[in-house]
């Protein structure tokens, strides 16, 4: 009858230690929510005419309207990492003279993949670009 009160505080303290090691291993395991909506570039929507772009250079980003929209694209170069430079039809690149469509496709090489997008959102009549 002695060893019961010893036995029950045993059992209180491995179950304390177990349920703590749980929580410990359930936060390491548990993959952490991974970045916040972090706005890159923002600009009031009448900024960019339809067939526009407009630029942040900063940012190495390009935000472009056309009939469907907004849309932006990185100017990095998908080849080595030049800043691509937008003309009024193409997108192209300095360094090794890589030539992209309004809408990032490749039209000539090296670089062989298109530039990347990024997302757009429209907030009022403000457009955002998020990351
Ligand atoms: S870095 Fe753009 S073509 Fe090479």
């Amino acid at each position: 009858m002695e060893n019961l009160p010893q036995s029950r505080r045993k059992f209180l303290t491995t179950l304390t230690l177990l349920l703590a090691a749980g929580g410990l291993l359930v936060r390491f395991l548990t993959p952490r929510v991974i970045g916040k909506r972090r706005v890159l570039a923002t600009a009031a929507a009448t900024e960019v005419p339809p067939g526009g772009a407009l630029l942040f250079r900063a940012e190495r980003l390009a935000l472009l309207r056309d009939d469907a929209g907004f849309y932006a694209l990185s100017l990095v170069c998908t080849h080595l990492g030049c800043t691509v430079v937008v003309t009024e039809d193409t997108l192209s690149c300095p360094c090794h003279g890589s030539r992209f469509d309004r809408q990032g496709k490749v039209l000539k090489g090296p670089a062989d993949r298109p530039l990347d997008r990024i997302k757009v959102e429209l907030r009022g009549d403000r457009v955002e670009v998020v990351g």
